[in-house]
């Protein structure tokens, strides 16, 4: 029950109403009755501003970003933690003594979600789509190591400041993602990272890529969780965006809480709510 006391979480982003972060974390919430609430909230980009002052004025113990705001909103906090300012991304802000303090959780999530399939990031040929925050969050983690990273965006530049930001052991190339490039780009790939707002099967068919072409793809991961995707015949299968999701979520409740997050209650809130398991 929301009281005069209760501590507040927020999402901000745009759209949000197909977000699944209020389920997990609520559920969580209540299932360990902690006084504690998550609320999302739609802010267009024009407002994010001032959304952020309202979480300050209001008194938010901390809200995660998502699309369009991860890269806008680093200019409007007190702080970024090392791997947000890396990058130029964030995804959890924290109201802290010093004020509000930005992170990111998405690469972290991402490989954690990885691991969960028996995909271990290390001399692997990554094959990744787009090139937005999340994007940067993915390839700012998978090139500590040493894989090969080839980037393709429909919007060049961003492709190329991607590849140019990054550094580690990862070997970087990038290209314009269309149906040429794309085609070129597949061979021998270990893992497909799709994270554009358009899943895989959707996007293969926008180029006129027959889907077969992904056959000799390893892995392939969807970061978008809204639509549902066909399946796609890849060689080991598919990792859901919905493993990523509950582990970025945990790493922001582990952040806001500072304990460590319950993170089989929470990835049991969203299988329980779901009505069925995504692995
Ligand atoms: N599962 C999870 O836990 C999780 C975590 C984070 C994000 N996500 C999802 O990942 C997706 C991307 O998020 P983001 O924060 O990186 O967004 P973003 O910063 O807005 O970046 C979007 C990227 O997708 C590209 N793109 C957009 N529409 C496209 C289209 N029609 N065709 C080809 N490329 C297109 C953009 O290309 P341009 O540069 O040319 O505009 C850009 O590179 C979203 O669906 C988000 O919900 C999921």
């Amino acid at each position: 029950m929301i009281k005069g006391d209760t501590r507040v979480h927020s999402l901000y982003g745009s759209p949000v109403s197909h977000s699944l972060s209020p389920v997990i974390f609520n559920r969580t919430f209540e299932k360990l009755c902690l006084n504690s609430t998550y609320v999302p909230f739609e802010v267009s980009k024009d407002k994010l501003e001032d959304a952020v002052e309202a979480a300050r004025t209001l008194g938010f113990d901390g809200f995660n970003v998502t699309m369009p705001h991860k890269t806008t909103i680093l200019y409007m906090l007190d702080r970024l933690d090392k791997t947000a300012e890396k990058i130029g991304s964030v995804n959890t802000v924290a109201r802290t003594k010093r004020g509000l303090v930005g992170y990111n959780t998405d690469g972290e999530g991402a490989i954690r979600a990885l691991r969960s399939y028996g995909f271990e990031p290390n001399n692997k040929r990554i094959l990744v789509l787009g090139a937005g925050g999340a994007a940067k969050a993915l390839v700012h983690r998978l090139s500590k190591d040493n894989n090969k990273i080839r980037i393709l965006n429909r919007t060049l530049d961003k492709a190329r400041q991607l590849a140019d930001d990054a550094s580690g052991l990862g070997r970087i190339s990038y290209g314009e993602l269309d149906k040429n490039t794309w085609e070129n780009s597949l061979h021998d790939t270990d893992l497909l990272v799709n994270s554009t707002p358009i899943r895989t099967s959707a996007l293969v068919s926008q180029l006129k890529i027959p889907l077969n072409k992904l056959k000799d793809t390893d892995w392939v991961f969807d970061l978008a969780y809204d639509k549902q995707s066909e399946p796609i015949p890849s060689g080991s299968g598919t990792i859901s965006p919905l493993e990523m999701l509950v582990h970025q979520a945990a790493l922001s409740y582990e952040i806001w809480l500072d304990e460590t997050a319950p993170f089989a209650l929470m990835r049991s809130s969203l299988v329980d709510y779901l009505g069925k398991d995504w692995k």
